[in-house]
């Protein structure tokens, strides 16, 4: 089987990336969200603390993150009783989002459902086992052949956030297909016009059963910690063990001292409630020059404004670039008629980006 992988669709932003750094006052990157933040020093502490790694680390993780995970869970998400079993940490989500259908053993015949407007990672999954992919937000259209469904919620690049009663709708029906539904919440500590973003495995969605269901949860953006990736999977006992197992031939295994990062990041809800508040006041400045400058925009929740003035996707990411703002352009994503902005820019520069908008109208 030849695999085959589309072109990354950050390269195909090189002459928008040209027009944009000629800008006399420099280049504004909103086309990625890289937290540009210092990591916390709770986390580093810890990092440095266990830096005597001289044994391998656990695949399923320390019993102590283990634990830090589950009651993050209980916590924070209103997730209670998850068990050791049903745990696992990642090397970020990324990795786990494109491997997990390998490890799930789906191949050919067998369909993912991903998002309509979604994160490319999830066809990515489809593709590297040769799966067929249907994008799809409507649990009615899943095709008899699902094997996998993604939900993002909130979503990148969209904001959206799934409320609980399509959530129940998406675990019905995947159950009626017989599939694996894996939510990737890696957002939802940052909601904005909408209350909270609750999770698949909510007791209100579940009624109490996560047969089938894995919650895929990255600490990238809460702690702004992307360089250490620290992320992972909960949900169905069974499932997580079969991925536990897998791992353990591959090696994949986050490092001893980023485990015990997590533990720090995970038993600290301030720092993340710090972090919310810069994004939000990002966000407001953003929100306010972007629409005053002609577009229309979306996002209840989430690191990116996903934006709109009635033009192709590639012609607003080429207003933006005579701006000297790369953004990204929807078809990264599914659809060409919108950009997606990023908010992961430290406040001085996002001050930047909203007075070149004001003074484009002014
Ligand atoms: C929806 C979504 N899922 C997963 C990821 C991966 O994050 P990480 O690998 O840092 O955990 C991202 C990163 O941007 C994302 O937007």
């Amino acid at each position: 089987m030849a695999l085959q992988l589309p072109e990354f669709p950050w390269d195909s932003l090189a002459d928008a990336k040209r027009v944009a750094s000629e800008h006399p006052d420099g280049l504004i990157d909103l086309s990625v969200g890289s937290p540009v933040d210092p990591t916390p020093g709770i986390l580093r502490e810890a990092l440095g603390d266990a830096s005597n790694a001289h044994s391998y680390p656990q695949v399923w993780g320390t019993p102590r993150l283990r634990q830090a995970i589950i009651d993050w869970f209980a916590r924070v998400r209103g997730v209670p009783g998850l068990t050791e079993r049903a745990v696992m940490p990642s090397i970020g989500s990324k990795e786990l989002i494109a491997g997990l259908a390998l490890w799930l053993g789906l191949g050919p015949g067998d369909t993912v459902v991903i998002p309509e407007v979604a994160y490319p990672t999830y066809d990515v999954s489809a593709r590297l086992v040769g799966a067929s992919v249907h994008a799809g937000d409507d649990p009615a259209s899943w095709p008899d052949s699902t094997r996998l469904v993604w939900l993002n919620s909130p979503s990148n690049p969209t904001g959206r956030v799934l409320g609980l009663e399509e959530l129940r709708a998406a675990v019905a029906r995947a159950r009626e297909l017989g599939a694996v539904l894996a939510s990737d919440e890696c957002y939802a500590l940052l909601p904005w016009d909408v209350e909270d973003a609750p999770s698949v495995l909510d007791p209100r969605v579940t009624d109490g059963d996560v047969t089938g269901l894995l919650v895929v949860h990255s600490l990238s953006k809460q702690s702004s910690d992307a360089g250490y990736r620290t992320a992972f999977v909960a949900g169905d006992e069974q499932l997580v063990q079969r991925v536990v197992g897998v791992r353990k031939h591959l090696g994949l295994i986050p490092p001893a001292p980023v485990q015990a990062a997590m533990v720090a990041a995970l038993d600290d809800d301030d720092h993340v409630a710090e972090q919310r508040e810069r994004y939000r006041a990002r966000r407001e400045t953003l929100l306010t020059a972007v629409r005053g400058a002609g577009w229309s925009t979306e996002s209840d929740a989430g690191l990116y404004i996903w934006a709109g003035n009635g033009e192709a996707a590639r012609e607003q990411v080429h207003a933006f670039a005579t701006l000297g703002i790369l953004v990204a352009p929807g078809d990264f994503y599914g659809d060409d008629t919108r950009v997606r902005i990023a908010l992961t820019a430290t406040d001085a520069v996002i001050e930047q980006a909203a007075a070149r908008l004001r003074a484009n109208i002014a």
